[in-house]
């Protein structure tokens, strides 16, 4: 798809390798400026084709010293742009200029009292000092020439410099983190104030420009579009639909492997609350068969998406033809984040409409693929999708088959199904629901003894995992009170035939993952 966003004010965040880098982008569109993230070596030729009103360094682990060290275009400095640094990026700014960057006396992790010395541009509208967040072992020793120190610290004389003239402003401090006070007031100052940038971007206009972009690009052709009832293909689905109404064909496949009802509340979702057609799909016992004993997780993972893929082209062929494929693609997944993409080896294949044959000629199409999540919340809200699927928590596309350890059987499915949604209900019914990432039942073969009425039943070990996260990269297991615990576990050995003890897991992630396989 087009870059649709090209007419607009933006800033534009060069990617040092920070484990910040995409909030800072995520903070500037807080601020109604368009922001995109780019690696730290963009030349300054297709910079400048960006046309950026600022331009922002990240951080970055790397001493501006070492052999090595990642350092942008020197030409960036003589595009005339307002310029950023942030920690390692404001040492890039100090080393460019002929400033000293050198080891701190000592090392400033964590909160810092920072005094601010100018409130005139960067540090506008602030009280005379601010709690700041450091992370860093390099200091600026010696100030560029041309620049002064406008706010320092007790370990740092010189932690936040600039220069009016140039526009250039360096900071020790991460103003994108919320331990920052005030840090989204200086960000929105460079955006805004410094750089001049209009604050235009807004969730109604994304809209409205990217219904009129479908538009152009797709014509009279059709579009095929898979839906999970997940946040990101439905608003998909919404969006291209608003665009292109009876062109677009959605289909919904259903993998026997779902949460209890999910299928039924798909299709109503989108027949009745959404206006749009679907295309439903029982392919339970297809998956289910190929599933057959198999246990190993990424074997499940690999054949739920070959026979996906499958399933999909039948779809394709039966209603089409279809020129183009939609896809729920967001910002995070087009641009690979940091330096070098390092160690972020692949934990777990994740699924999803890949692999399909070159014959089937569909162009891809991703409406969402310059949105973070909470944008998407934001559209689909805009596009009356309902909160009941909005507060919904995610699910993972290979469903129950990474929550049944082993291999994959009825009378697991029904075990996990049935008491995940007790989980479910329990939550909702505690308050608990909305404040967590992901409540589920996994099951697995170990059993434990119960005592059913007089009977000895040796039963299944279900166990409750309740996680609470940002975005799943990391996650902790929910201090759930005692009595919740408890009525889960009555309500699911009392309730799920065929399950005898409860456990509760509290690993967090990591070292262990949110789902069980
Ligand atoms: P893990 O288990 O890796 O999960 O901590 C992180 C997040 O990803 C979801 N997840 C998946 N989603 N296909 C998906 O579409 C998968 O194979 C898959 N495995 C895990 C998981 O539910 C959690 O939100």
């Amino acid at each position: 798809m087009e870059d649709n966003n090209n007419k607009m004010d933006k800033i534009v965040v060069l990617d040092f390798g920070s484990q910040y880098s995409h909030l800072i982008c995520r903070r500037i569109r807080e601020a109604n400026v368009y922001c995109e993230l780019v690696p730290y070596n963009t030349p300054a030729k297709a910079l400048k084709e960006m046309d950026p009103k600022g331009i922002i360094f990240s951080g970055g682990p790397a001493s501006v010293y070492a052999k090595g060290a990642p350092k942008p275009d020197r030409q960036i400095f003589a595009m005339g742009k307002p310029i950023l640094g942030i920690c390692y990026g404001h040492q890039v700014l100090v080393d460019n200029f002929g400033g000293k960057v050198k080891k701190a006396a000592s090392r400033e992790y964590g909160r810092a009292g920072l005094k601010i010395d100018d409130d005139s541009d960067l540090f506008k509208n602030l009280d005379t000092s601010i709690n700041c967040w450091m992370s860093h072992g390099d200091a600026a020793e010696k100030v560029p020439e041309g620049f002064k120190v406008i706010g320092h610290t007790e370990n740092s004389q010189s932690a936040a410099i600039g220069s009016r003239e140039r526009k250039m402003y360096g900071i020790q401090f991460h103003p994108e983190v919320v331990h920052t006070e005030r840090g989204m007031q200086i960000l929105k100052n460079f955006a805004q104030e410094i750089s001049g940038a209009k604050p235009e971007w807004d969730m109604q206009s994304f809209i409205d420009t990217t219904v009129k972009e479908i538009r152009e690009q797709v014509g009279e052709k059709r579009v095929l579009a898979a839906v999970s009832g997940g946040i990101d293909s439905t608003t998909v689905a919404a969006l291209m639909h608003r665009a292109i109404g009876k062109q677009l064909s959605c289909v919904f496949i259903n993998h026997g492997l779902l949460r209890q009802d999910e299928e039924k509340e798909v299709v109503r979702l989108f027949k009745e609350h959404l206006g749009i057609d679907l295309i439903y799909v029982n392919a339970e016992k297809r998956f289910l068969s190929r599933l057959k004993g198999v246990s190993d997780p990424e074997k499940k993972r690999k054949i739920i998406g070959d026979q996906f893929a499958k399933e999909f082209v039948a779809v394709a062929k039966k209603h089409g033809p279809f020129q183009w494929l939609a896809q729920g693609t967001l910002y995070p997944d087009v641009i690979e984040s940091g330096v070098s993409k390092g160690p972020a080896a692949v934990i777990k294949t994740h699924h999803n409409v890949g692999g399909l044959p070159k014959w089937l000629k569909l162009q891809v199409i991703e409406p969402l693929r310059f949105l973070y999540k909470d944008e998407v919340r934001k559209v689909a809200k805009l596009l009356e999708v309902p909160d009941e699927l909005l507060k919904r928590h995610p699910f993972p596309g290979p469903g129950l088959a990474v929550r049944i350890i082993g291999a994959i059987t009825p009378e697991k499915t029904r075990i996990a199904k049935h008491a995940s949604k007790l989980v479910e209900d329990e939550l909702k019914a505690a308050g608990y629901y909305d404040k967590v990432w992901q409540a589920y039942a996994a099951v697995g073969d170990d059993r434990a003894v119960g005592v059913l009425g007089d009977e000895r039943v040796y039963g299944h070990i279900v166990m409750v995992r309740v996680v609470e996260s940002i975005d799943a990269m990391t996650a902790d297991w929910t201090r759930l009170p005692y009595d919740v615990i408890e009525r889960i576990s009555n309500r699911i050995t009392n309730e799920v035939e065929g399950a005898t003890w409860v456990t509760y897991a509290v690993s967090s992630k990591p070292p262990a993952t949110i789902e069980p396989q």
